[in-house]
């Protein structure tokens, strides 16, 4: 199974990038996690470029991307208790069209780290109801939520041992669930 690994940060020293770098050492047999590192060239959304002719070589290859993958792991920070506008006008431009995307039907997983208690909490609720209107199918789950970031990483590296061990089976039931939405 392939996954598409995306996080929603730009930062080079980035919880969410070095926790999606754990994922990727973390991932259960059967999965490969491959991150995307394009989001930074994704131009802001504009309908005028959004036609076969003239859409961003950027976008483009994003939606070739999402389109290979067999699922999406998602991890972001939580920007004034929502989703980082640089995910989501990555998702608005892989959401057309509507409803017939390449993320329609997709299985996906999300979660994130932030330096707070409830570790992206509200950003996750809010991402759930955007990727609703995408048709992805976000795994149900109690969460991955890495709060007080500052204590459980060190140099770009996940470090904390209860939270490696969460996410290693976090990511088992992401293989369970996305195998059988693939059938
Ligand atoms: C934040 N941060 C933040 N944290 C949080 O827990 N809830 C929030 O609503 C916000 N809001 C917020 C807005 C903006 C504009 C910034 C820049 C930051 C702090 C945020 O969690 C922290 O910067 C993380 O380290 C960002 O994640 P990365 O870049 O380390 O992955």
């Amino acid at each position: 199974m392939r996954v598409m690994g995306i996080a929603g940060s730009l930062r080079q020293s980035s919880y969410n990038r070095a926790l999606l770098a754990a994922a990727v050492e973390l991932a259960p047999e059967g999965m490969t996690i491959e991150p995307y590192e394009g989001l930074a060239d994704i131009p802001m959304y504009n309908g005028d470029l959004d036609t076969d002719e003239l859409r961003p070589a950027s976008v483009v290859d994003l939606k070739r991307r999402i389109a290979e993958a067999d699922a999406l792991f998602i991890v972001s920070p939580e920007y004034n208790y929502s989703v980082p506008g640089v995910l989501k006008n990555a998702i608005d431009w892989a959401s057309r069209p509507g409803y017939k995307s390449v993320l329609s039907g997709k299985p996906a997983a999300i979660g994130g780290a932030s330096g707070g208690g409830i570790g992206t909490a509200r950003m996750q609720v809010h991402l759930r109801e955007v990727l609703y209107a995408t048709l992805v199918h976000v795994m149900p789950h109690p969460g991955l939520l890495v709060g007080a970031a500052q204590t459980k990483f060190s140099d770009g590296r996940l470090t904390d041992e209860a939270t490696r061990q969460f996410l290693a089976n976090f990511l088992r039931d992401f293989h369970a669930f996305a195998a059988a939405r693939r059938g």
